[in-house]
């Protein structure tokens, strides 16, 4: 692979902005130089008037997850595609194991459905979706051996991955043991569970009734147990996935402010989107909403408090949980009946675009939309400095962003494999110009020059961001 330079941009990060050239040699980033300085080189990428970030990583995807009676309707070559159209040049997707079930099988089949599939680099969570003997012995020799240093119980969906407080402890201490982060989805499962009951018996079937039998107290009770267990098993880190809710928040906020190792991640869906206006839609279209945690409210403020949040590094990651089901065939096996609409949201193509719309905004800056979306998802999950960085040494992922561009997003134009769009007509101030990953160029001027199997599974470290 010959040298490539990326000029005349400015190249974006944490720690601020500034006017400097980027060198790549083969898959890495040789060197950052002052503008016009750099030596010739066969291959020049002009920047001018654009930022140059890192490629976005996403911490929170299910390619081909089964789930709902159904599974995700993005592979991991279609999604993976998709994903570097919009700028992400890294994903964590979750392997699956469920009670009863060995993890290293999970893992293993996790591994044969994406390798040779993806266009971008790949990693892996563990869901353990039953915590016995077997699987807590199995955590440790994911960590020393897999590359896998994070593992997602659920206090959510009894039957399925749900894990009772007594589960929940031991793994917690089975991961401070070996030092890996445990991720939480954090709702009631049981509760919700007599609501939906309750709701389905009053023939509230639509959707929107997904949204008010997971009310946000739910989350925010599940949230504050998390932080007390995790801080019986000795402040083990904890993150908790797709934080939705205010009150949830609060929750995270006080274990942060006593000092403790608890992280959050939101997804661009509470930020934008309501319980109102999308969930509660005419009819069934609803179901193109229903994800768990739920759309909140407009009449309360959750989405203000989340990106309040996000300034405040209280939420420290934005992640997609990318979870697409089509509407027809998939979303619709819950006619009649919301609790079978299955759970997830497609929008692993829109979140460094979604977030720089809250640049636009004002509502965070430049650098913080490049520490969520990219710097601090590889810090947290033990992929920096080789990814979510611009320095050199680091794999050359790289994003020329133009915000003097516009996107305009819509199912008709999208590339994931999804026949609607959560985000349909929305407009962003700003565009993915050029989508370089490990050196090699996948996306410029309009064009896709990917290829299925260029992406690598990616072993991670432990993390790298604790306090
Ligand atoms: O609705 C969602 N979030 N679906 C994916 C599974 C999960 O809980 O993350
Ligand atoms: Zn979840
Ligand atoms: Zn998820």
């Amino acid at each position: 692979m010959t040298a490539m330079l990326i000029k005349g941009g400015t190249v974006v990060g944490p720690g601020g902005a500034f006017a400097a050239d980027v060198l790549v040699d083969g898959e890495k980033i040789a060197a950052l130089t002052l503008p016009g300085t750099a030596p010739d080189v066969a291959r020049t990428i002009d920047a001018t008037g654009r930022y140059v970030i890192p490629g976005g990583v996403d911490a929170h995807t299910h390619m081909e997850l089964p789930f709902g009676g159904t599974s995700a309707s993005d592979t991991f070559a279609t999604g993976t595609a998709a994903a570097a159209w919009g700028g992400t040049t890294t994903i964590i997707d979750f392997a699956v194991q469920r009670a009863g079930e060995s993890v290293q099988d999970g893992l293993a089949a996790w591994h044969a459905k994406a390798e040779g599939q993806c266009h971008v680099d790949y990693a892996f969570h563990q869901i353990i979706g039953g915590v016995d003997e077997a699987s807590l012995k199995a955590m440790d020799s994911l960590v020393a051996d897999e590359g896998i240093t994070s593992f997602k119980l659920f206090m959510a969906y009894p039957g399925v991955f749900y894990s009772d407080d007594g589960q929940i402890l031991r793994a917690m201490q089975q991961a401070r043991e070996n030092g890996a982060v445990i991720m939480m989805h954090a709702e009631n499962g049981i509760a919700i569970d007599v609501l939906v009951a309750q709701a389905l018996a009053r023939g509230e079937t639509t959707p929107v009734h997904h949204g008010l039998t997971r009310p946000a107290a739910l989350e925010a009770e599940a949230t504050g147990r998390a932080v007390h267990l995790a801080e019986v098993a000795r402040d083990v880190p904890l993150y908790i996935v797709h934080l939705s809710a205010s009150g949830a928040l609060e929750k995270v906020a006080e274990a942060r402010d006593a000092g403790r190792n608890v992280f959050a991640e939101t997804c661009p869906q509470y930020l934008y989107l309501t319980l109102e206006d999308q969930l509660g839609a005419p009819g069934f279209e609803g179901a193109k909403w229903v994800c768990s945690t739920p759309l909140r409210s407009r009449h309360e403020p959750h989405a203000r408090d989340l990106w309040k949040g996000l300034r405040t590094n209280d939420l420290a990651v934005v992640s997609t949980d990318h979870c697409p089901f089509c509407f027809k065939d998939q979303k619709e096996l819950g006619r009649g009946d919301f609790s079978k609409i299955p759970n997830g949201i497609g929008g692993v193509e829109h979140r460094v675009d979604l977030l720089y719309q809250g640049v636009v905004d004002g509502r965070i800056s430049l650098e913080r939309w490049v520490e969520t979306i990219a710097a601090t998802p590889a810090r947290m999950f033990g992929l920096y400095p080789r990814k979510g960085v611009i320095a050199p040494g680091s794999d050359a992922d790289i994003v020329v962003y133009d915000p003097a561009g516009r996107t305009r997003i819509s199912a008709g134009t999208h590339h994931m494999n999804l026949d609607h769009s959560a985000w349909e007509g929305f407009e962003i101030a700003g565009r993915v110009d050029t989508v370089v990953s490990r050196g090699s160029v996948l996306v410029r001027d309009g064009a896709f020059h990917g290829r299925k199997g260029h992406g690598r599974y990616l072993p991670r470290g432990l993390s790298r961001y604790l306090i």
